[in-house]
């Protein structure tokens, strides 16, 4: 990461704080005499020739000799974080009086996207001037990530906060993933469900809800439109996620039967409990001194996967296999059972609450595994496999 300042941004931060933290000399002014070509908002955003490249180059002519790039990296993008309203207004007139915004200029725009985040008060934000910028910009070809809403330095609230940064990473990161599933809609259960005994107990089980959310996650990267219906998790919503949050099994249900058939791909991460109390209690369940606990009848609870696959134009259906053993044998029969295309299977004990996982896929193929891996790269990956397979399905 190369760091580059305005005079403004060094009125708020140093850039020795910048280079501390970045391990890289920060630059601030194009007229910075590091640069042997002088030419620092050239040199920040183009190829660099292998270091025995330049070795090679003749004493005289080629790159070295007009005292060509010394910096050792190329830029695979611009972010300016935070771009504030007048940064904006100086991106949308080309002008370019300052190192930052001459090199947003003079960037190979095909090679070297450029993507900023707003960050301004709200009235300033909303002016219709700068709505005006920010759609000049995207007609640019410029990548806006947010604003946010909320509290602001001036102390009012609204939109023109500025993403939070661990979010502008997510988001640079998501900004290169292959968009594998660009205009396709996603439906995903995740998490467990709890089933009421009474108004203070149920059922529930020790799924978290991470291979799930890393899953919603990685389709919004890949372009899809994703609905995420959870069961009761305490993870935050992935940024550009729709989520419903349910309890039960019958609560999960009625979230996704009536829209999985608007849906391209459904993806059931999710640990439905099997069975639930008959007739939760209306009260707390007390003692009754007779030592012998409460007899709990239970029935079956319905099997959302399969329904949504039995649909008369079901959407690609995935279903998850936490088994104890035998994943194989168990993710094929189960493959069968519900009428889906796809099974991931996976050690259940062994994941629940981890951030790790593997995963065996089984489809009418065959099977294969994909190896041992956080859960969000995992989750890529069965992205890329699911639409590989959407290509096919009709
Ligand atoms: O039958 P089993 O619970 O092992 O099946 C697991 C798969 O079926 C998972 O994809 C899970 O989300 C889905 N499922 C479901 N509704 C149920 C039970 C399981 O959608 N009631």
């Amino acid at each position: 990461m190369q760091v580059v300042m305005t005079e403004a941004a060094e009125v708020f931060i140093t850039a020795v704080t910048l280079q501390a933290l970045s391990n890289r000399p920060v630059y601030t002014s194009q007229w910075d005499t590091r640069e042997p070509n002088n030419m620092a908002h050239i040199n920040l955003t183009r190829q660099r020739p292998p270091a025995d490249a330049v070795r090679r180059l003749p004493p005289e002519g080629g790159e070295k000799a007009r005292g060509g790039p010394s910096l050792s990296q190329e830029a695979d993008a611009v972010l300016v974080a935070p771009a504030s309203a007048d940064f904006m207004a100086k991106l949308v007139q080309g002008r370019a009086d300052d190192l930052l915004s001459l090199m947003c200029l003079a960037r190979p725009i095909e090679r070297c996207p450029l993507l900023i985040a707003p960050a301004m008060n709200r009235e300033m934000w909303a002016h219709p001037a700068t709505q005006r910028n920010a759609a000049q910009l995207r007609a640019d070809g410029t990548t806006l990530l947010g604003p946010d809403a909320g509290d602001q330095a001036c102390g009012e609230i609204g939109d023109g906060r500025m993403l939070e940064p661990e979010t502008l990473a997510e988001e640079l990161i998501a900004f290169f993933q292959p968009k594998r599933l660009a205009g396709k809609r996603v439906l995903i259960t995740a998490g467990p469900t709890f089933e009421a005994i009474d108004p203070v107990r149920g059922i529930t089980n020790r799924s978290s809800g991470k291979m799930g959310f890393a899953l919603a996650r990685a389709a919004r990267e890949a372009g899809a439109q994703v609905t995420l219906v959870a069961g009761p998790v305490a993870l935050p919503t992935p940024r550009g996620v729709m989520r419903t949050d349910v309890q039960s099994a019958q609560q999960m249900q009625d979230a996704v039967l009536p829209v999985a058939g608007a849906h391209d791909v459904f993806i059931a991460t999710a640990a439905v409990a099997d069975w639930r109390p008959a007739a939760p209690h209306e009260h707390k369940i007390k003692k009754d001194g007779s030592g012998r606990p409460p007899a709990i009848e239970m029935v079956e609870n319905p099997d959302i996967l399969a329904a949504v696959a039995r649909l008369p134009k079901p959407p690609y259906c995935v279903g998850f296999a936490a088994e104890s053993h035998d994943l194989l044998v168990h993710a094929q029969a189960k493959r069968l059972r519900k009428g889906v295309p796809l099974i991931a299977g996976n050690l259940g004990p062994a994941t629940f609450g981890q951030d790790d996982n593997t995963l065996l896929l089984v489809d009418a193929q065959g099977h294969r595994e994909l190896p041992t891996a956080s859960k969000l790269q995992l989750a890529r990956e069965l992205v890329r496999e699911i639409a590989e397979r959407l290509k096919t399905f009709k």
